[in-house]
């Protein structure tokens, strides 16, 4: 039987760091769908953003703490006034609330980034930490870049934030610098020199850029570290955070080695995963661990042997166990909309009003014309696009399109798109039939973004799947994500385009955590 001192707390950051990655950018309402999914895997605190960063992130964070009952929901803040009481009202609303106070420690931050003297940085830290606490009884402090700053300082600051009322202390290795025995040692030296360390749960905070998050999340564990910040899918800033699956399913697989537990529920691992992946567009590498498509895939002759002898031989983990094997046949063409509905709901897929459930019913009895079986992949899409088209500003849309593609011949594209409520009509020729799709709704929009990324995924398997396409545009330096799905992929990527396209006529500049100072 486990103590509550084995109890390893995971803190999701998907949300807030997960988002810092270029163009993982989220909407209110797909930030609200992925909390939801993340309350069903059972996390214990969901950073949902930084709430300073704009009024949209504000209003995201808010409906998050509106909607999540069994998880903490936390709001990231700078070391300043401002931040802390934006923070502390966009939380406010939530059951259990949390503030996470930050500033750099690091001497080449404090200098060069804040110029600020080593003590103007404590007594900001204290003066956030003690204004924090008037506002939620459940304050996190994190020196930024500890790992590579002056250890004698950090225990200065630390001990100051204890004092001050901090309840968690997070230890970022913000550059993804570290190696593990060194984070251990850290960790370890920390805890044993500051006198109240044992008045604060140590918490690690690790960015992937040598391909070590993990490994330092984990190494820091085994020195007493009880509460783990990362991500779904390992998203984040650059090379992104600690992967949350490999993270509870390293713990639940070596109880040997890491005697402690989590609360999650792991057969909604890859459920949330893709759900994840769908939103952001960031698709998840073929052999990734856990929840790549080939984590649980025995190609060679003398595995498949192995494994039908006796599964141990080559399996660590069990695949049904991390969610594989879920992805149910669930509705067909006959399927009511009782029947289409409480599926939604078991996927945690809730809609707002009547409007955007029976905008997601239609587009699901369309789908259903043409694809025989609809998986819980396809109604996660359907709910993706039917609450985007109902909440989002979609002044473009398309009406109609149609397509010529022949060996010998250049492909040519013509459409009728709907602009501010008037329908005007285009055709181009291109080098494949999506660029002729492009180039034709360049010529009714004048479009001055540049193209960073165009995917295509088969969402199920099979060719009658649907393919999710993904377009992600630059304008100016915002960067935003379009999604559109469909059986015809030329289909799905005029939408994803015309999605896109929509976000960027919407204004939404927003500030980042951690470039602009205090
Ligand atoms: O990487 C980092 O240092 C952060 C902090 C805000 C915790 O994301
Ligand atoms: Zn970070």
């Amino acid at each position: 039987m486990m103590s509550e001192a084995d109890r390893l707390t995971i803190f999701d950051t998907t949300l807030r760091d997960g988002e810092q990655s270029p163009g993982a950018s989220m909407t209110r309402e797909e930030k609200v769908r992925i909390a939801r999914a993340l309350q069903r895997l059972r996390v214990d605190v969901i950073e949902a953003g930084f709430p300073a960063a704009s009024q949209g992130d504000f209003e995201s964070v808010q409906a998050v703490a509106e909607t999540i009952t069994d998880a903490r929901v936390c709001g990231l803040a700078r070391a300043n006034e401002q931040d802390i009481d934006r923070a502390g009202a966009a939380i406010a609303p939530a059951p259990a609330g949390r503030i996470h106070t930050f500033i750099a420690t690091s001497p080449v931050h404090m200098e060069k980034k804040l110029q600020l003297r080593p003590e103007e940085v404590i007594e900001r830290a204290v003066a956030a930490v003690g204004r924090a606490r008037h506002l939620c009884d459940d304050i996190e402090f994190s020196p930024e870049d500890a790992g590579r700053s002056d250890p004698d300082f950090l225990c200065r600051i630390i001990e100051s934030a204890i004092d001050a009322g901090a309840t968690t202390i997070n230890i970022p290795d913000t550059v993804g610098y570290n190696l593990p025995a060194q984070f251990a040692g850290l960790i370890r030296s920390l805890r044993e020199r500051i006198p109240n360390a044992d008045r604060a749960v140590w918490s690690v905070h690790c960015h992937n850029d040598l391909g070590l998050a993990v490994a330092n999340s984990l190494a820091a564990v085994r020195e007493g570290a009880r509460q783990i910040e990362c991500t779904i899918n390992g998203l984040g800033e650059r090379a992104g955070n600690a992967a949350l699956e490999e993270i509870v399913m390293a713990v639940r697989t070596r109880q040997d080695d890491l005697p402690c537990d989590t609360r999650i529920e792991t057969r909604e691992i890859v459920p949330t995963s893709k759900l994840v992946a769908n939103i952001t567009g960031f698709q998840v590498q073929p052999n990734k661990a856990i929840v790549g498509i080939n984590a649980f895939a025995h190609e060679s002759g003398i595995h498949q042997d192995g494994v039908l002898k006796h599964r141990e031989t080559y399996e660590i983990m069990r695949a049904e166990d991390v969610g594989w094997g879920t992805n149910r046949m669930v509705l067909g063409k006959h399927s009511g909309r009782n029947a289409f509905r409480s599926r939604c709901d078991e996927l945690g897929i809730r809609f707002e009003t009547a409007a955007q459930l029976n905008e997601a019913f239609q587009r699901f009895k369309e789908l259903a014309d043409k694809k025989h079986e609809i998986f819980d992949e396809d109604l996660q899409a359907v709910a993706t696009e039917a609450v985007a088209a109902m909440e989002e500003d979609q002044s473009v849309t398309l009406v109609a399109f149609r397509c010529c593609s022949e060996t010998g011949e250049t492909p040519v594209a013509e459409l009728t798109l709907q602009i501010d409520g008037e329908e005007r009509h285009n055709s181009a020729a291109g080098d494949g039939p999506v660029d002729a799709a492009f180039k034709a709704i360049d010529g009714l929009l004048n479009v001055q973004a540049e193209l960073l990324l165009y995917s295509v995924n088969n969402i199920t398997t099979g060719t009658d799947a649907q393919g999710e396409v993904t377009v992600r545009l630059e304008r100016g330096g915002r960067v935003v994500n379009g999604q559109g799905s469909d059986t015809d992929i030329v289909i799905a990527s005029a939408n994803a385009y015309l999605n896109a396209l929509n976000r960027l006529r919407t204004t939404g500049g927003r500030t980042h955590p951690q470039t602009d100072g205090v």
